[in-house]
């Protein structure tokens, strides 16, 4: 018996090591040569459910405090994770969207019935003053998306003077008429949105064609400041959406977008609950999630073929998780909790986008409130911060930082019998020189002992912060604002030119490392 449990010791020890061994991250700290594009932080705001209304938009009259009607709560969060672009009107709603309806006075703006989201009635109170007020207030850039299922060629050709030009011409005057002297700036300029679906449901070749012609009359009214033009990218997997793009619309485009949701089943009938799961869809919705760095590989070869400049960005201007809607809400409003599972989704797609910085040039979660894997939820007056919008907030000393290559090796985390990594990460240097190191331990069971080099570096000093919960469903409510919520960590030990990092289970750990 004696001898039995020896061998067993033996075996725990060796294991025990060899566990120690496979847990191991080198970041090289003297080679980081290419910018996170700030821009991968970016959101969408659709006209969907309480997104524009409500959560962002209360109008003047208000009792919930505001800014010619937008709320100065949502403001404020909002501003805390920097948002550094914003996508809208849409989603399928751009293509139904016609902008002349939201402009002047508000009540005399014609009302149309949202068919895509909910059959409700949208009175046109939120358009493009109130978007570029919101922009404005935020200090971020515009992404606005234009009309190609439903509009013309012409209505968007005189949008983007409206918006953007300085002349004596009609759509310039006409935004004077409604109390805009100058010219907004719009950065970024998107010609349809899902065009192999509800924009339109044509083929590749049909929309490179029609990308063509509007994209001709998307004019630079600004010399200085031409217009970066988005064309519509591909349903996730559809790598020939990507190659027929490269091939007919080229250079004639800065950037191409590609959506990817996160479902827990990867069943759009039955796509599970945001907030009563259980480990298996908590593996299933992060195995999921780590399938974006193959969907961005595969999408990023053939732009590397056609354009290996890389002058054409990828845009992943819609991504985040799909769920079953909350009980009882309306099915085409898409409002769902948001949960630790949730935080992890967030952190482990940033990372994964920070990796790929070299062609990932602006990325958009859907979307900024009540709608999807939101920011923020709002229960009319009162507002609550979600996990995803934590993970926003302590990633922000990513942005247009120096991404650091990394090499990670660590145990699996299985699941009836699918494996996939532990641990998930991202480093980067800011111009301070500090580095910063994302991390996600993904298995909800065990913490990981990481062993880190810094390669080029001494570490002199390092502060963190951790992201967790009790249980993998934990989420905030408007009863109980604060159950997820980042706080300090210091389970690190700093060691010449690296540290060992201890990571508690289902976690997001962000450490800044001095030298
Ligand atoms: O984000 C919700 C919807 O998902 C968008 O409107 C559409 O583009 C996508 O299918």
């Amino acid at each position: 018996m004696k001898q039995i449990i020896s061998i067993i010791c033996a075996l725990g020890i060796a294991v025990g090591a060899y566990a120690q061994e496979t847990n191991r991250l080198v970041i090289k700290a003297d080679d980081g040569k290419l910018t996170i594009n700030k821009n991968i932080y970016g959101h969408f705001s659709e006209h969907l459910s309480r997104c524009i209304y409500e959560g962002i938009w209360v109008g003047e009259n208000s009792s919930i405090p505001n800014t010619r009607g937008i709320r100065n709560d949502v403001v404020a969060a909002l501003k805390k994770i920097k948002i550094p672009v914003l996508r809208w009107p849409g989603g399928c709603f751009a293509d139904e969207y016609h902008w002349k309806d939201g402009i002047g006075p508000r009540e005399k703006r014609p009302a149309m019935i949202n068919t895509h989201w909910g059959g409700v009635v949208e009175n046109n109170h939120f358009g493009t003053h109130e978007f570029m007020d919101l922009v404005e207030q935020l200090g971020t850039d515009a992404y606005i998306c234009g009309n190609v299922g439903s509009g013309t060629v012409q209505e968007m050709m005189e949008w983007v003077e409206y918006l953007t030009s300085d002349a004596d011409s009609p759509m310039a005057n006409l935004r004077r008429q409604n109390g805009q002297d100058k010219a907004w700036k719009v950065k970024y300029f998107g010609v349809g949105n899902e065009s192999w679906g509800c924009g339109g449901n044509m083929t590749p070749e049909y929309y490179a064609g029609e990308y063509r012609r509007y994209n001709t009359f998307v004019k630079n009214y600004d010399r200085n400041n031409p217009v970066y033009r988005i064309a519509c990218g591909s349903n996730g997997n559809d790598t020939n959406w990507t190659t027929v793009l490269m091939k007919n619309v080229g250079r004639r485009m800065n950037g191409l977008s590609l959506h990817y949701y996160t479902l827990p089943t990867g069943n759009w009938r039955n796509k599970g609950s945001a907030t009563k799961f259980d480990e298996a869809q908590w593996h299933s919705t992060l195995r999921r999630s780590l399938e974006m760095d193959d969907l961005v590989a595969r999408h990023s070869a053939i732009m590397d073929s056609a354009d290996p400049d890389k002058r054409v960005g990828m845009i992943v201007d819609e991504w985040g998780t799909w769920y079953d809607v909350e009980p009882g809400t309306n099915p085409g409003f898409l409002y769902q909790q948001n949960t630790l599972r949730d935080a992890l989704v967030a952190g482990i797609t940033l990372n994964i986008f920070n990796q790929h910085c070299d062609r990932v040039k602006m990325a958009n979660i859907a979307q900024t409130i009540n709608v999807l894997q939101a920011m923020i939820l709002t229960d009319k007056e009162k507002m609550i911060l979600t996990p995803t919008f934590h993970v926003f907030e302590m990633f922000t000393p990513h942005h247009d930082a120096t991404l650091l290559p990394t090499k990670i090796t660590c145990a699996d985390y299985t699941f009836d019998s699918n494996k996939i990594p532990s641990v998930n990460v991202s480093a980067s240097k800011d111009k301070t020189g500090k580095v910063h190191v994302t991390l996600c331990n993904l298995n909800p069971n065990s913490s990981v002992t990481l062993t880190t080099e810094l390669q080029g570096a001494k570490v002199s000093k390092i502060t963190g912060r951790v992201l967790t919960a009790e249980t993998i469903q934990a989420h905030n409510t408007f009863d109980k604002p604060e159950v997820v919520k980042p706080t300090n960590f210091t389970d690190f030990k700093a060691s010449g030119n690296g540290f060992s990092v201890n990571l508690p289970a289902k976690s997001v750990v962000v450490l800044a490392v001095e030298q």
